[in-house]
């Protein structure tokens, strides 16, 4: 008898922009978990270029249609938004070593702050291996193409910020 996975996976971010490489750790990551919750954090170490209500938007709507899959966004401390969410399980990717200290450091971190909350690390598909937001971001500013890197509401969003036409 086939038994219905019940398994919610938090995949927290600053999402700024969700890319490509994004989705497809979101995919994958729904072949082991019944449900994946994309989940866009207010409060992070970095300066955002998106608002949280644009980032939560643009990444709703380009994992629209993606079953299993929610977008939210979320303040304050993850594992707290976890626990709230009823799930047990953190879903990190791990892109190269140069993400390995930090992530590490996060994810003791927030076992040292619950302990019943385990952090999944995903491999990053070797396409995607050499992108992140901020390089995304950093083309885009500068007139480079990016089609194939972002969903297309977020190219649309980044073209619009940049003052750019559409290619
Ligand atoms: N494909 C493409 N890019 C990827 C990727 C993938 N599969 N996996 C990671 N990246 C990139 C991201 O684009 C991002 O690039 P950027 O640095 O240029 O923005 C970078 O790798 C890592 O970003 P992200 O995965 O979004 O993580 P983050 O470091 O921005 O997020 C939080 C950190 C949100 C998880 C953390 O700050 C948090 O939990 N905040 C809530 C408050 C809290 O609880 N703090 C205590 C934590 S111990």
């Amino acid at each position: 008898m086939a038994t219905r996975n019940t398994c919610i996976a938090v995949y927290p971010g600053t999402f700024d922009p969700l890319t490509n490489g994004h989705v497809s750790l979101v995919r994958r990551a729904r072949s082991i978990f019944g449900t994946v919750v994309l989940a866009v954090a207010k409060d992070t170490h970095k300066t955002s270029m998106f608002s949280l209500r644009e980032r939560v938007a643009m990444a709703g709507e380009a994992l629209a249609g993606e079953r299993g899959v929610v977008v939210e966004g979320f303040e304050g401390l993850l594992v707290d938004y976890v626990k709230r969410r009823g799930a047990k399980v953190i879903l990190r990717g791990l892109r190269a070593v140069s993400d390995f200290d930090f992530e590490f450091q996060m994810a003791l971190m927030n076992r040292r702050m619950a302990r019943e909350i385990e952090t999944v690390f995903l491999m990053t598909d070797f396409k995607w291996l050499y992108i992140s937001s901020t390089i995304v971001k950093e083309a885009a500013r500068a007139g480079g193409d990016i089609r194939g890197l972002v969903p297309d509401a977020v190219l649309a969003r980044l073209c619009e910020r940049f003052g750019r036409e559409l290619p």
